[in-house]
């Protein structure tokens, strides 16, 4: 089989991999591959919209402060100024993409308010802005002559100096990234993609869990291939739980009920009626979301019961229905009208915070490798993402990535020799629902020890859980024909121990990481890299 060469690899359609293509495909050949249908990807369910500073009473200097507090300590100062700077001009580029933001009558933007932020300065497409930004770009790489699009490609492994059959050690500042093996679902062979530069926008990890907002290709695959190159990952601790997903038992991965809502005047009520947010913040509902889904875990708790209330039935029904179209009309289907009825909710992971480690211009520590959007860590979101900013930082990323990328593309070559996939000792199988079970049996141990509130008790049993159901796994991959339910069954324990592990080196309660054996923040303030 022909090795394909081209200049960049992408590596998921997301808004990173997507804006990062535009971009990159003035400078040469771009290669995306992407897993399932183009557009599937987190991006495509962002509801409540994009952080940044449009409105002349908001200030840089406010959205920092803001995005500084949500991350308890633990944002690079630095970053956080260059994403919220940089923020506008990233956003206005998605516009002349032909991405559209609500307006208001008098032409200004519509700005929403979310969780943690100071001001109203979100903007959205109703509540489905990022189906609009997604549309509005794969429009846009439809177009470009330089682009290709390999859909129901799978990436399996970042291919490396390892695979020229040299010994790689993890800590030799040389590792080089040469492309990626993927897996062609459609013919079932593995492929070799080499490029000069390569992109992971693979996205996040919510399927770590058993309750998740996130579609099923978060899987972590990106930051699993990362690690599997001995390549660095940071501050994987801390993860998310979003406050408010419609309770459902039924449905997975959850919905969400975007924090816009809580923006808009909604307020959370114990399942008698009572408003309790007040007892545990001063910003009540509109806390930051680690400090809403601890105390929605609490009142759970307390009540013994699997949610609490989201009321919104104070808002008029034609107020309702133009900014939370979508949602509303999710609820009906499942029988809940929320102009007048009270919608049950409870939190679920969201968001992965940590990820691959990245300088200021997205480089990893392998060379001729970057990471953009929820993959990555850049030091914007600390210990606590605030409310639609990671939308905003892939958008500035995927720009600054490409400065990075344009100054060395001409200097980089392909490198030849580079081994097949060998899977001659394979067979097909004929358990695929081992794959299935040891899946369900991750997420649920997460969900279980890993969640919102934990402890070195709750850590050490996932970790021993997590030991046995590696082993099988790794047994099975070795001796089995590769299906992407198995590569992502890897990928996701992994990440998961990357989870554990550095929940059990972070000593201390920060952000988004709580453990009642150390409910206090350390004194000093450390980033947990593996
Ligand atoms: P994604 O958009 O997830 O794209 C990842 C891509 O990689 C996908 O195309 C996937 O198929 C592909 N891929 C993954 N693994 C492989 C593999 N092994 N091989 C090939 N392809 C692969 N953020 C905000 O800022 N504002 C919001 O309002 C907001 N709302 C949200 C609502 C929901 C329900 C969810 C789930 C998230 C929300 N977020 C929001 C978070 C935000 O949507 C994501 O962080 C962001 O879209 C991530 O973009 P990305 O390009 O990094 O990854
Ligand atoms: C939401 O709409 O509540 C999600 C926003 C986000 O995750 O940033």
């Amino acid at each position: 089989m022909l090795d394909r060469k081209v200049d960049f690899l992408v590596v998921g359609s997301g808004i990173a991999g997507l804006s990062f293509a535009l971009k990159a495909a003035e400078l040469g050949k771009v290669l995306i591959v992407t897993k399932a249908n183009e557009d599937e990807s987190n991006t495509k369910y962002a509801q409540g919209g994009v952080a940044v500073v449009t409105d002349e009473t908001d200030s840089f200097e406010k959205h920092i402060q803001d995005t500084l507090i949500a991350g308890d300590g633990l944002c690079n100062p630095q970053v956080v100024e260059n994403v919220v700077k940089e923020g506008p001009a990233r956003i206005a580029e998605l516009v002349s993409y032909g991405t559209s933001f609500d307006k208001e009558a008098s032409g200004e933007y519509d700005l929403a308010k979310e969780g943690g932020h100071s001001m109203h300065r979100i903007l959205h497409y109703k509540d489905i802005t990022g189906y609009e930004i997604e549309r509005a770009l794969l429009e846009r790489i439809h177009a470009h002559p330089n682009i290709e699009i390999l859909t129901h490609y799978f990436a399996i492994d970042i291919i490396t100096q390892h695979h020229l059959g040299e010994h790689v050690d993890k800590r030799s500042e040389n590792i080089t990234c040469y492309g990626i093996y993927a897996l062609n679902t459609q013919t079932k062979h593995v492929e070799k993609l080499l490029a000069k530069q390569t992109l992971m926008a693979t996205g996040g990890a919510g399927h770590i869990y058993s309750s998740t907002t996130n579609p099923t290709i978060a899987t972590g695959d990106g930051i699993a291939m990362v690690y599997r190159a001995k390549g660095k990952v940071r501050n994987m601790e801390f993860i998310q739980f979003h406050p408010t997903a419609l309770y459902n038992p039924r449905e997975y991965p959850a919905f969400l009920i975007s924090e816009a809502v809580r923006g808009f005047g909604g307020v959370l009520r114990r399942v008698n009626g009572e408003s309790f947010m007040e007892e545990y913040d001063e910003r009540a509902s509109l806390a930051p979301r680690d400090i809403v889904a601890r105390a929605i875990d609490a009142e759970m708790k307390k009540s013994g019961l699997d949610y609490v209330y989201l009321d919104i039935t104070h808002r008029s029904k034609s107020d309702i229905l133009s900014h939370f179209p979508n949602i509303y009309e999710k609820c009906l289907s499942v029988g809940l009208d929320m102009t007048k009825d009270y919608i049950p909710v409870s939190p679920a992971a969201h968001y992965l915070c940590g990820g691959i480690l990245v300088d200021e211009y997205g480089a990893t520590s392998i060379k001729n490798l970057y990471a953009c959007g929820e993959c990555s860590s850049t030091g914007l979101h600390g210990a606590n993402r605030l409310a639609s900013n990671s939308l905003l930082e892939a958008a500035v990323y995927a720009h600054r990535i490409f400065v990075h990328a344009a100054e060395r593309i001409q200097s980089i070559d392909f490198q030849d020799g580079i081994r097949d996939w060998d899977d001659s000792n394979t067979q097909l199988s004929n358990e695929d629902i081992l794959v299935t079970h040891n899946l369900r049996e991750t997420q649920k141990l997460m969900s279980d020890y890993v969640g919102i509130v934990r402890s070195d008790f709750r850590l050490e049993r996932a970790m021993r859980r997590l030991g046995l159901l590696h082993e099988e796994t790794e047994a099975f991959y070795k001796n089995t024909k590769l299906s992407v339910k198995l590569c992502e069954l890897r990928n996701v324990i992994q990440v998961a121990y990357l989870v554990v592990k550095s929940a059990t080196l972070r000593k201390e309660s920060r952000g988004l990481h709580y453990t009642t054996d150390y409910p206090q923040h350390a004194n000093q303030l450390e980033d947990t890299v593996l």
